[in-house]
Order: structure tokens, then sequence, then C-alpha cells
């Protein structure tokens, strides 16, 4: 999994000094999103999101995430590599075998379809290949990365129908703190080179056809130095002046991983700079109020929810309920089975049932929190392989 990393870091509480001082529901209830972002995306009508999490973020993810409110999803950063060569990463883009979710099919849609890599010309083939669907034959996608884009007039993007697109919107990474492979630089580590990483913003901007957005995620810097803030302020900008649509901002720094708080002071700043720009945040988004908290903190348009929504995807219902003026509630016991049972299934129609088992039991280890015996149930998910041995923790645990 590309952009893995330690993902145990306990909850702590963001740097935005005086936040206890806002009232979520408040801010929840008034809150009207800015129409730039349903005329981008139609559909994504509230101002948060499913972020891209390698590992768990999968159509089965997504669906269930769908199903409780979210309106918009990001896949997990897949390497354009792995897209060109047709291996894994792009067989799961291609989710045509789950019946349900057909590219670009009701239940999985409007969705963002994340790529990350070292070479210009290999992140526009791979941006080309994802939104088509791999379409063309494999020496066509070839062809753009070897003699680049523009070299190449034919390669130019065919239309995909309407009917058949999965995806609205490439989101290129320049987040992920994954460590760099033969010295070549990718994800956050471009950073630390923003003249590459413009060079892959234009490049895939220039692959694709108008209607599909672009967007880019971006960490708060490489580090703390000035030159890193330097660097993030030239990326930033050259996006948008490329005409990509937003910009998702990590207010951690690459050094940081996932370790240690976000910095919302951080993104507070950025958008009192650029009040005109459509930007998102990312980073300590733990409770269906901390969406609303960062907006008011920190002014941005939509806020992506990670950890927060793995083994929780009534985050996104409270939102929404929130937003209603209505008081958010617990999952009941008989809430969670039905989510546990539909999730597993959708993992299995993803992934096949070997695969399923293993990566369930990471999703039963964060279900497991919202029950009355949490710890008991997080050891008997541990154990976790098969669907059978799925529903016996079900039965044991999750009957009303
Ligand atoms: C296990 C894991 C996998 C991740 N994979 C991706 C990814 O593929 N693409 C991406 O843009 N961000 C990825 N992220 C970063 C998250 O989207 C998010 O920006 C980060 O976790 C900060 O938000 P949080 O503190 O609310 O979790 C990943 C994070 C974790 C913990």
């Amino acid at each position: 999994m590309p952009c893995q990393s330690n993902n145990a870091t306990p909850p702590e509480p963001a740097i935005a000094p005086g936040v206890e001082s806002i009232d979520p529901a408040q801010v929840a209830r008034t809150f009207t999103i800015d129409p730039r972002i349903p005329a981008l995306v139609p559909g994504f009508d509230a101002p948060f999101f499913q972020a891209g999490l390698a590992g768990y973020s999968d159509a089965a993810m997504r669906i269930i995430a769908r199903r409780h409110g979210c309106p918009y999803c990001v896949t997990e950063a897949l390497l354009d590599r792995t897209l060109l060569g047709g291996g894994k990463g792009f067989a799961k883009a291609n989710l045509e075998n789950l019946a349900d979710n057909v590219p670009g099919g009701a239940e999985d849609h409007p969705l963002a379809g994340q790529i990350m890599g070292s070479d210009p010309n290999e992140m526009a083939a791979a941006a080309v290949k994802l939104i088509e669907q791999a379409k063309r034959p494999a020496h066509e996608y070839r062809k753009i990365r070897e003699r680049g884009f523009d070299a190449a007039p034919e390669g130019k993007a065919v239309e995909p129908s309407k009917s058949n697109r999965s995806f609205s919107t490439i989101d290129v990474n320049l987040a992920c703190p994954v460590k760099k492979i033969k010295a070549k630089a990718r994800g956050g580590h471009w950073l630390r080179e923003p003249d590459g990483a413009i060079d892959i913003l234009r490049a895939v901007r220039h692959a694709l056809p108008l209607e599909i957005n672009t967007t880019v995620k971006l960490r708060r810097g490489s580090d703390d130095s000035p030159q890193a803030a330097q660097n993030f302020d030239r990326i930033f900008n050259a996006a948008y002046d490329l005409g990509y649509a937003w910009t998702t901002v990590h207010a951690r720094t690459v050094e940081q991983k996932y370790v240690g708080p976000s910095r919302w002071t951080f993104l507070k700043d950025l958008t009192a700079r650029h009040p005109d720009k459509i930007i998102f945040a990312s980073g300590d988004i733990w409770q269906a109020e901390d969406i609303f908290r960062m907006i008011a903190f920190t002014g941005i348009h939509a806020v992506a929810v990670a950890r927060g929504c793995i083994g929780n995807p009534w985050i996104f219902q409270q939102a929404r309920q929130l937003m209603t003026g209505i008081k958010p509630e617990p999952p009941t016991i008989a809430e969670q089975r039905q989510v546990l049972e539909d999730h597993f299934r959708l993992s299995v129609a993803v992934n096949g049932e070997a695969l399923a088992g293993r990566l369930m039991r990471k999703f039963g280890i964060r279900f497991s929190a919202h029950h009355p015996t949490a710890e008991a149930v997080r050891v008997e998910f541990i154990k976790v392989n098969t669907t059978d041995e799925w529903l016996t923790v079900l039965n044991e645990h999750y009957t009303a």
C-alpha cells in the first residue's frame, strides 16, 4: 500500500487556540456550501468528504460512507506505474465486476481518482488511463508516457461517454510521506522540489479534457523551514494558475507523517491570504463536530474526513444531522450490525473473500469502539478470517 503509515497515533487536538469557544452545532445549522463546489462536482452538496486512505478507502468503504451521507470520495493513492502496468491498483479502480458499482454507477459517484508518481508524462498517461478506464490498447498509454502528452497529439484523451464515466476528478497526491524510490521523488517529497511538482501538475492538467476537474492534495510543507514555506506557496499558487479546481491541504508536514497535531492556524492564515480560492483541508477530524470547528476556525470550504471515518461511517450521518439542527446520536447495536454485514458483503464483492477477511479485521477493530463492551469485541474481530467467523462475532455481540 503506497501511502500507508503509522495510523495508530491516538487522537489529539489540532493546534487551534480558542477553538473551544466555537459552537459546532451553530456553525453547522447556518452553513451554506460555496456554490462553486456543486457546480464543479454535481452532487457535492455538503462541506465534507471521505479522504483517500490507502488500504481502507476501497469501493466497499466508499459505498458505506455514501449510504451514510458522504457526498464525495477519493480513492486511495494509485501509483502511476501500477496503473500503467494494468496491475492491482488499476483492477481496484476498475470496478466493473461489482454489480452495483460499475464505473460511474449510481452508488460510487462522484468520485476522485487519486494518482501519485515520479514522472510528469507517466502521471499524465496514468490520469488518462484512469478516466478512460483503459479503453485504448496499452501501447497508446505507453506512447503518452514515452513521448509526453504534448508530443503525441494522437494521444489526446478520448471523451469518455458520460454514462460510463467513473471519475469526476483526478486528484494529484503531493502529500504522502512514502520514501523515495531510487532517489526519485513522489507524493509529499515533491514539496522539496517545486519545479518538478509543477511539471507534474501541468502535465496532468494538459492531458485531461476540461470537464474532468483536477485537484491536488498537499501537506503544509515538507518541514517547518522558511524554504519549505516558500516551496508550498509556489506549488499552491501554480496549481490554481494551471486551472486546478481546489487544493486539499493536510495541515501536518511531510516530516511529521501522521504523528502530532495538525496546525489549523496554518490553514487560517492560508485562507486569509487567498480569500478567492477554493481550499479544502485535512488533519485531526475525529468527530462530526470537528468538521464544523475546522470550517469556523480556518475558513476552509470543505473538510477531508480520514482516520475519523475508519469504522465510523456514522460521522457523515451525524454531520448531516448537525446541519439540520438535529443532535447526533451514536449508532444503535442494530445499526452497527447492519453496517458490519453490508461492509463485509461489499468487501467480498470488491476484494474476494480471502482478502476481505484480512481487510475487514482492521475495520472490525475500529468498529468495535462503538460497542458497549468494546475491548471484548475488538479481541474477537482480531481473530476473524472468513465470512463465517465474521458472522459468528456479529451473532455473539450484535444481537439487539
Ligand atoms: C492509513 C492511512 C492511509 C492514507 N492514505 C492516503 C492516500 O492514499 N491518499 C491521501 O491523499 N491521503 C492518505 N492519507 C492521509 C489522510 O487522507 C489524511 O490527510 C490524514 O490522515 C490526516 O487526517 P486525520 O488526522 O483526520 O486522519 C492516509 C492516512 C492514513 C492514516
